[in-house]
């Protein structure tokens, strides 16, 4: 007994030096989101309230202060390159410097420092967030460190150390051709560890700039190991639009392993499950509320239905998705 204490222990030891923020995975129950609390605290459902990513819908109140943010930078072409990178479990655009991000809400400015992309297979949605149970076929985010942080990890012992803005990635039948330059370069890093310059250009081009104003916010957690609950989320309620042609290189041309490794993975479905949240869901002033309440303040016959909506939903949100 006390021997495979010991054994235990040192197995415990073992795992935790060799794994770094690189070792998790999304498909494989030793390494996959469920797995992520065993080796990274932070990321265990049962300790705190701020998880993410949420459903957004049932429990948002509105928030008339919560104005436009102000996206510096954004509608200009930085000077020098972009470095697109495979880093194994997604694919990531460090901006360098000269954008920022304020206002809205947030509490100071925040530099930005890189944005990256969630998404499904050819057959499933990949969205993080989800809309009314609605889920998007990919999600992209664009990560800002408080200015006051020299660093990340400063930033994320900081529970608004970081503010992410989210953006719903849907399909349609016509290229967005401010897309062109970060799909036309997945074919460049196929593998992990492969990167490829980027020319830049406005990321403003990347947002969906005619409903910039509306918006839902709330305070979670960083969607992959560290988990750490440090996050103001900026989710904006309308999708960009990209064509199949542009969606197709990322399910089915980007692996999580490195070239000539034995298997080679496709990374698909890089999106971590629903959470339960405890914390308010604000929507900004000219936001649509999700929020199903004034069903049953228009229409009495609709109380019941509510009412069973509302127990099936939390009957549901316990599960872990
Ligand atoms: C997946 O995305 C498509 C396109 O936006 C949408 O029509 C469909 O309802 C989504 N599916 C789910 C299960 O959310
Ligand atoms: C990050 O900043 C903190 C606070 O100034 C500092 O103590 C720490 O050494 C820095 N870490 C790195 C990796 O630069
Ligand atoms: C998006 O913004 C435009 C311009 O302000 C507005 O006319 C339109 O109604 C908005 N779309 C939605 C779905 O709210
Ligand atoms: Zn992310």
């Amino acid at each position: 007994m006390l021997l495979l204490l010991l054994l235990l222990v040192m197995l415990q030891t073992i795992l935790t030096l060799t794994l770094t923020y690189d070792d998790f995975c999304y498909d494989d129950g030793q390494c996959d989101p469920y797995a992520w609390g065993d080796m990274f605290p932070s990321c265990h459902p049962l300790l705190d309230a701020h998880h993410s990513p949420i459903d957004l819908g049932w429990q948002q109140v509105r928030d008339a202060q919560l104005d436009e943010l102000q996206l510096s930078g954004f509608n200009s072409t930085p000077k020098g390159q972009w470095r697109l990178t495979n880093q194994g479990h997604s694919v990531v655009l460090e901006v360098g410097g000269g954008l920022s991000v304020s206002g809205g809400g947030l509490p100071g400015l925040y530099r930005t420092v890189q944005l990256h992309f969630h998404w499904g297979s050819a057959s499933t949605n990949g969205s993080e967030h989800t809309l009314l149970l609605q889920r998007f076929p990919m999600e992209m985010h664009i990560v800002s460190i408080k200015s006051s942080h020299p660093n990340l990890t400063a930033a994320l012992d900081d529970p608004t150390g970081l503010a992410v803005l989210a953006i719903f990635i849907d399909l349609s039948y016509m290229d967005n051709e401010n897309f062109q330059p970060i799909s036309s370069a997945l074919p460049f890093i196929t593998y992990r560890g492969q990167e490829k310059s980027i020319r830049p250009f406005p990321l403003l081009t990347l947002l969906p700039q005619a409903n910039l104003s509306q918006y839902y916010r709330y305070h979670g957690s960083l969607t992959t190991p560290p988990c750490s609950h440090a996050v103001l989320w900026t989710i904006y309620e309308m999708p960009i639009s990209i064509s199949w042609a542009q969606f197709e290189p990322f399910v089915s041309g980007i692996y999580s392993t490195e070239e000539g490794a034995e298997p080679a993975a496709l990374l698909q479905n890089n999106f971590r499950h629903i959470h339960r949240t405890y914390s308010h869901v604000y929507a900004s002033k000219h936001a649509r509320l999700l929020s199903s309440a004034p069903l049953f303040t228009t229409c009495p016959v609709t109380l019941p239905l509510f009412l069973i909506l509302t127990a099936l939903r939390s009957a549901f949100s316990t599960l872990n998705w």
